[in-house]
């Protein structure tokens, strides 16, 4: 993995708003274009309303005028490692491909690297909508 994107991850990590559960967790996006986006998660004093890492990142990116995510890495600490929950395994597959690789972090560095097709077998996509 792009020594930059561990690097993206893990000062996006630091910079994440996370009071409520103490656990901080940062990811950053190589997009398309070739610029890393990063996102931390955005707690809130009414729980339900916070937001996961990856899903910054993802708003990050499209803010940023990128649509496709080339590759994604995910930090955070503990002994397990912390892969993304299933609402932001729905939003990766989103903007990727199959074989994406989502990069699992802690401080140290890569811990496990998946595809996200690994991740979100047999997952919803634009095709099960039926539309031609
Ligand atoms: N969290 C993320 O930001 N990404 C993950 O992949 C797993 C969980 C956040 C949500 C919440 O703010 C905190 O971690 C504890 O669940």
């Amino acid at each position: 993995m792009d020594r930059r994107l561990l690097k993206a991850a893990v000062s996006a990590r630091l910079r994440a708003y996370a009071p409520y559960s103490k656990f901080k967790v940062g990811a950053a996006i190589l997009a398309e274009d070739g610029v890393i986006y990063p996102g931390g998660n955005v707690e809130n004093a009414a729980y339900p309303n916070g937001v996961c890492a990856e899903t910054s990142a993802i708003s990050a990116m499209l803010q940023g005028g990128a649509k496709r995510i080339r590759e994604i890495a995910v930090i955070g600490t503990g002994t397990k490692l912390v892969t993304p929950c299933g609402g932001c395994r729905q939003r990766i597959a989103e903007f990727a491909a199959p074989e994406t690789l989502v990069h699992v972090c802690d401080p140290k560095g890569v811990r496990k690297t998946f595809t996200i097709a690994e991740l979100l077998p047999a997952g919803f996509d634009k095709k099960n909508l039926g539309r031609r």
